[in-house]
């Protein structure tokens, strides 16, 4: 673990605005601030008892209105091995020890409702999203314990570029579908810090104020080019792009904005059994 300013070096590039900040960062804190995904995994395998201390933490975080919207899928070698597969790019999601899929869920309570006699009439896109919330606050929490652990693990959207096959491998009723998935395993390296926005951009004292973002932009783009400059071939869609000699995060992500992303989520979850009301 490295010293603790240089922790909140890391993670920003720059140092904590008060003397005392370190002074926070006890071991859990600097933990989590030191957190990076894990994409190498060793043969190591995860057992069944640890997988269940951090299922445990996973169903610990805060859930809306103590409902419980989500569930957790924990597959199998054969469905770890065909999600990797029809993902395609992403080896990790194999050479991981075990593959998790948390998802939104809103049918347990629709059955639930119906177990008691009741109508369930919140299938809105209110519960869209308090089910997906609830999903990724119980990932993020088994992420947390995970990495306390010593176990490092990697959030896998890319679950959802393929959702409706995921749903059928996983067998998700409709009112249930993947928001993430989840490597996790032994780690074989530290990884690396990725840069965050620096906390001028994204903490907001009283209200949402963004006047100074080009100049922070600017500043952050010069920061992250200085420890992790982007090689012009790793470029993002270049063919529509071209090379550009002022390519930072900024533009990267400008860029990646710029293209339609799994444009048909939207009509798969209405078929899938959501309103969005
Ligand atoms: C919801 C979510 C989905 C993600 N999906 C993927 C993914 O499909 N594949 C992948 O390799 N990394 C994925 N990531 C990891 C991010 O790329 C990573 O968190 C980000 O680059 C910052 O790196 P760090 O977490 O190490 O600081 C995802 C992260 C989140 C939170």
């Amino acid at each position: 673990m490295p010293f603790r300013n240089d922790l909140f070096l890391g993670r920003f590039g720059l140092n904590p605005r008060f003397e005392d900040t370190d002074l926070l960062l006890d071991e859990p804190v600097a933990r989590m601030i030191g957190r990076r995904v894990c994409r190498r995994y060793g043969r190591e395998e995860v057992s069944d008892g640890l997988l269940e201390t951090l299922l445990a933490a996973a169903q610990s975080a805060p859930a809306k209105s103590d409902l419980q919207q989500y569930s957790i899928v924990v597959t199998d070698k054969d469905q770890q091995r065909a999600l990797s597969d029809m993902i395609g790019s992403m080896p990790w999601i194999a050479d991981a020890s075990r593959f998790l899929v948390f998802c939104a869920d809103m049918h347990r309570g629709q059955r639930i409702a119906e177990l008691r006699g009741k109508e369930h009439v919140n299938n809105t896109l209110d519960t869209f999203m308090n089910a997906a919330v609830d999903a990724a606050l119980a990932m993020m929490a088994f992420i947390t314990a995970a990495d306390f652990k010593g176990l490092g693990s990697c959030p896998i959207s890319a679950v959802r570029a393929h959702t409706a096959e995921v749903c059928s491998l996983l067998g998700l009723p409709k009112g249930v579908f993947p928001v993430s998935g989840l490597t996790l395993g032994y780690p074989t390296d530290d990884g690396r810090f990725t840069l965050r926005l620096p906390p001028s951009v994204v903490v907001h004292h009283g209200t949402y104020d963004d006047a100074n973002l080009e100049e922070d932009l600017r500043a952050y783009d010069a920061r992250r080019n200085r420890l992790q400059p982007i090689p012009p071939e790793r470029q993002m869609h270049k063919d529509d792009f071209g090379i550009s000699d002022d390519y930072g995060w900024t533009e990267n992500t400008a860029r990646r904005l710029a293209k339609r992303e799994r444009a048909d989520f939207g009509d798969f979850i209405r078929a899938h059994g959501f309103d969005l009301e």
